[in-house]
């Protein structure tokens, strides 16, 4: 049954395409950004405790749910449902997941397409075509729409080739290609003057900020962002893994890869900022906060890389290469999720599935797009900060609660054949029962009062 409806060929190839699912913009603008706005250090290790106690458990929940049931988030949890309600209510909570997924994707693809446009840019520039550059580079209606499509296009394109040809081929050729390109760029900063204050606010951590509410739920925000849950991506990833893996060690690994990259992506971002800084360019406002989120990157970074000459075309152009390689890998994770449920459950193929949907999504991002100013921090808001705790949270109490015991831990067993001697197999049953739906919780309940 697997291999009919895809699977990633190898061990690396799942880890490319998971790792290339949570590695996106959150990783590379979001986490730097509300580092920098967050005390730096202070927020990384709140993030990094986080990453590890609450993420990496839910994360095993939508990957052990997946690989046992072999399909789409709707069909798997009604497989591992015991009674009609129980069934009833897991299948809405896939269909939940895919609306969200899909509303995900089309402010990302909007976001994306910035980024593909700031890339251009630098081309150009390159080319002397200021005109140009400068319509790249400005905030209109027009650019935004032409660039969105462009990026829709390519996450079309590489879903509709499917699982093996698709997913897992662009994402091992990409992730790599994004790792060096960001060490590279981390390294030149770090030879620029000023790039020691950035080092220092993000290293040397202010302990009363890092025990503030407001940092704490947005470091729990930043980390479920980061790892693409609740909206069964890594549900569907986990259900194209063969039985044969040994699913913790493997969701581990990506967990490592994402968290690594956040971090990565923080030693270039700030001490870039303070870079910017020492070159005149302004970060902060008088009260010593970020003068806008938006500004690091649209802002703060291509001055930055105006100081530079020649080199700042070539090191911006890298960047934004870099931030669309990012996005492209995750925002075909979130297409997948529609696509599989319709070829899945509604015998569509898997090119019309692909065309149908994409371009629904595109529509949303136009009306997004056509009212900007009251939708665009809106649908953020609503999918990231309560739609993906969430579902995260049912997701947790469907691999708790509902899913019968035996029947996940013989799951846990398959490609790991000494799976009752391993710390995994002690703790993470209850703690994905009782712990991470009630931290989610309270993440929920406080993302609603504050
Ligand atoms: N993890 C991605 C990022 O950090 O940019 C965002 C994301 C991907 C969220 C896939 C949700 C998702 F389903």
């Amino acid at each position: 049954m697997a291999s009919s409806r895809g699977e990633f060929s190898s061990r690396f190839g799942f880890i490319m395409a998971a790792a290339g699912s949570a590695v996106g913009l959150g990783n590379i603008w979001g986490f730097p950004t509300q580092a920098a706005s967050n005390g730096g250090a202070a927020f990384l290790l709140v993030y990094l405790f986080l990453a590890f106690s609450l993420a990496y458990p839910a994360l095993m929940a939508e990957l052990i749910i997946g690989r046992h049931a072999h399909a789409n988030a709707v069909n798997a949890l009604r497989q591992i449902s015991p009674g009609p309600v129980s069934k009833r209510i897991g299948a809405t909570t896939g269909i939940a997941g895919f609306i969200v997924a899909s509303l995900i994707l089309s402010f990302y693809a909007i976001v994306a397409g910035w980024m593909m446009a700031h890339c251009l840019a630098s081309l150009a520039h390159l080319a002397g075509m200021e005109d140009l550059a400068s319509w790249l580079t400005e905030f209109s209606f027009s650019r935004n729409i032409v660039f969105m499509l462009i990026f829709m296009g390519l996450t079309i394109g590489i879903i509709s080739e499917g699982v093996q040809a698709g997913i897992e081929r662009w994402s091992s050729r990409l992730m790599p290609m994004l790792l060096i390109t960001l060490v590279v760029l981390t390294g030149y900063v770090f030879t620029l003057d000023g790039a020691s204050d950035g080092l220092r606010v993000y290293l040397l951590p202010d302990f009363e900020r890092a025990l503030s509410p407001k940092l704490i739920i947005s470091a729990l925000g930043a980390a479920f962002f980061s790892l693409s849950l609740g909206v069964g991506t890594m549900l569907i990833y986990g259900s194209y893994v063969s039985d044969k893996e040994n699913l913790p060690t493997l969701g581990g690994m990506v967990t490592l890869v994402d968290i690594s990259i956040a971090v990565l992506a923080g030693f270039l971002v700030l001490p870039a900022m303070y870079v910017a800084l020492h070159n005149g360019v302004e970060i902060f406002n008088e009260a010593g906060a970020l003068i806008s989120e938006d500004t690091l990157i649209f802002t703060v970074l291509p001055a930055l890389f105006d100081t530079m000459g020649v080199a700042g075309v070539v090191v911006s152009l890298t960047f934004f290469f870099l931030m669309s390689i990012a996005a492209l890998t995750s925002s075909i994770s979130m297409l997948e999720v529609p696509v599989a449920y319709t070829i899945e459950e509604h015998g569509v193929t898997r090119k019309k599935a692909v065309l149908i949907i994409g371009t629904l999504i595109a529509g949303v991002s136009t009306v997004i797009l056509l009212n900007f100013g009251q939708l665009f921090g809106l649908v953020i808001a609503v999918t990231t900060r309560y739609s993906q705790p969430l579902l995260g949270f049912m997701l947790c109490v469907y691999a708790g609660w509902i899913w019968h015991r035996d029947s996940l831990l013989q799951e846990l067993r398959k490609g790991n054949a000494g799976a009752e001697h391993s710390l995994f197999w002690k703790i993470w049953p209850g703690y994905v029962r009782v712990v991470c739906p009630l931290i989610i919780l309270a993440i929920f309940a406080q993302s609603l009062l504050g």
